[in-house]
């Protein structure tokens, strides 16, 4: 079976990417034909470092079974991956237009869940033109409404703080949230759709950081996970419950990990990720490799269900 592995992308998270999509081709090999493909960060196609035009590269993709989008970030993980999936008539892995539209957008992700009863940061929503209108009385965290792997994400502790930080959020995105600090821990679900409408839930995973889980700590091993993470019954349940509601609400598809701040209220949703970081190091294969699912395993399950 032929594999189309696309990875890299236009935005900030390219490099992320590119891990991820070696891991995941690395895996299937040799199992499965794989044919990788990267998104250089100027949007060229590129194969085996031969670029290669648009028309080019979908003529590929339709020669493969199935694509795998292993693009983290707008112009990927937004839903635009799976829009061309979709018109080239290519079968891919994971979450569809909408989902992807909604879970990249972090501002309409925390719509859908209040929608449905899940408690969410309270935040302001601020463009370039409102910005100078924001008045700040408390401490808060300020994030583009679409980016990722933490890319522009700032704790603001003090007003004077506030200029940098959205200049930083502005520079990826002209929209931006002022969210209020959440202070819990850091819960991550992950949730795996099957074709027959059943829903898995990995053992939850805790990130044990010193401080906030920022860009640093994400990738510079400064970081624990702690799989499962301890938690109360009615804890477990409450998380497992939100993120299987979310992931339905939003309309994913394949594997989500939707991540969560427990408080002393409960859960409150921090994010969504419908193509989470995916090498064998990242959060969602090792919550499945601790269910006893492998990443090999894992992965030929995405392949073979978006083949279902
Ligand atoms: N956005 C990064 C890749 C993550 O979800 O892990
Ligand atoms: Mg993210």
């Amino acid at each position: 079976v032929r594999v189309a592995v696309i990875g890299g992308g236009q935005n900030c998270e390219h490099d992320v990417s590119l891990a991820s999509a070696t891991g995941i081709a690395t895996a299937l090999d040799p199992a499965y034909d794989v044919v990788r493909l990267t998104i250089e960060r100027d949007g060229w196609w590129c194969r085996d470092g031969q670029r290669m035009t648009l028309p080019s590269a979908v003529a590929i993709l339709r020669t493969c079974a199935v694509a795998i989008p292993a693009l983290h970030g707008p112009r990927g993980e937004d839903g635009s991956l799976a829009a061309l999936c979709e018109l080239a008539g290519v079968r891919y892995v994971g979450s569809g237009v909408g989902a992807g539209a909604l879970g990249m957008d972090k501002w309409a992700t925390k719509l859908v869940a209040s929608g449905i009863g899940i408690a969410v940061a309270p935040a302001v929503l601020l463009t370039t033109a409102t910005a100078a209108t924001y008045d700040f009385t408390h401490p808060v965290v300020v994030k583009p409404v679409a980016a990722g792997s933490s890319h522009g994400v700032t704790l603001v502790h003090e007003a004077g703080g506030l200029a940098v930080a959205l200049k930083e959020a502005f520079d990826l995105d002209d929209r931006v949230l002022v969210e209020d600090v959440v202070v819990g821990r850091e819960i991550d679900l992950a949730v795996l759709g099957r074709p027959d409408g059943t829903r898995l839930v990995a053992p939850a995973l805790e990130v044990v950081v010193d401080g906030i889980f920022d860009h640093d700590t994400k990738y510079g091993g400064r970081a624990d996970f702690r799989i499962p993470a301890g938690l109360a019954e009615e804890e477990r349940e409450a998380l497992e419950d939100a993120a299987v509601r979310t992931y339905d609400a939003l309309g994913c598809a394949g594997v989500a990990r939707v991540d969560f701040f427990l408080t002393a209220e409960g859960p409150v949703l921090n994010e969504v990720n419908t193509m989470p970081g995916f090498t064998e190091q990242s959060q969602v294969p090792k919550m499945f490799a601790a269910a006893g699912t492998s990443y090999a395993d894992l992965l030929d399950l995405l392949v073979r269900d978006a083949l279902a």
